[in-house]
């Protein structure tokens, strides 16, 4: 038998769009309390309406989680507002393609200040919460460029490669205190990170969407406590 996940505590990070917006709207429906970090207000602002009809508690905060000091105090916030966490869904990253010799320096290290770095201050701030309730789960979205990188990727695929090897070490530390570390590897999925202002122009029917990502999560989280999926990825059936 699975468990109720009902009335646990979700941290989010990137919950203002694509797969982490879709997976606030996900945990809304199956009652779990939503905490929100992105850098954009007016989208936070949207998503918590979007979420008001839901009879959970949804709190949003505005920080780069690229920086240490602002994750510090949106989690902080989170704690005072909603409670520590029972779940942390790593998800909010960035992605740039281009050569390698073409890439600046500071575009190809923005890119791990965000996937890399943003991930470990989550972790930094939120791990005490799950270990002190001895309990917990971790999602750690990567993607299928952090299993087989590809040309124009370098610094998006080798991030996603250093995600991969973070979850993996961490699993192995903390699932001694029972807490799961879930690590996602998506393919193609229908966002703004990858179609940009033209997303309404992508097929539905071709493309993974980023609520099949999300009731993948829910579906996750609901199994028994005595299993998880340490590593996962999410293909398109038939996106040709
Ligand atoms: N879409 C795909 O095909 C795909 C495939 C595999 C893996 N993924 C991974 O899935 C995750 C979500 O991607 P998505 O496609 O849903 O992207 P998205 O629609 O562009 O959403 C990204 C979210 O992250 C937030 N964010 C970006 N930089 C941030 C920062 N420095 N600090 C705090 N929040 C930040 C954004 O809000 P603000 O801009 O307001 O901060 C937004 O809410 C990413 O890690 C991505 O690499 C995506």
């Amino acid at each position: 038998m699975g468990q109720d996940i009902r009335g646990k505590i979700a941290y989010i990070t990137g919950g203002s769009s694509g797969i982490g917006k879709a997976t606030a709207r996900q945990f809304a429906k199956e009652g779990i309390h939503i905490g929100i970090i992105a850098r954009n207000p007016d989208k936070l602002a949207k998503i918590k309406e979007a979420l008001a009809g839901y009879d959970v508690n949804v709190v949003t905060c505005s920080a780069d989680i690229s920086k240490q000091e602002e994750v510090k105090t949106a989690v902080q916030t989170l704690e005072q507002q909603l409670g520590k966490a029972d779940i942390l869904i790593n998800n909010a990253g960035i992605s740039e393609y281009g050569n390698f010799q073409e890439m600046d320096e500071e575009t190809w290290k923005h890119i791990f200040e965000v996937n890399v770095f943003g991930t470990y201050h989550m972790l930094k701030e939120v791990l005490p919460h799950l270990s002190g309730k001895q309990k917990g789960d971790i999602f750690n979205i990567s993607s299928s460029n952090g299993l087989k990188a590809t040309a124009g990727s370098t610094a998006y695929s080798a991030s996603k490669f250093a995600v991969q090897g973070l979850s993996e070490a961490l699993m192995q530390e903390v699932r001694t205190d029972n807490i799961r570390v879930f690590t996602m590897n998506p393919s193609l999925v229908a966002t703004e990170l990858v179609f940009g202002d033209e997303l309404e122009e992508q097929n539905e029917e071709k493309y993974m969407q980023p609520e099949d990502i999300a009731e993948y999560i829910a579906a996750q989280l609901k199994l028994n406590q005595r299993i998880f999926i340490k590593q996962s990825a999410q293909w398109a059936t038939n996106p040709f």
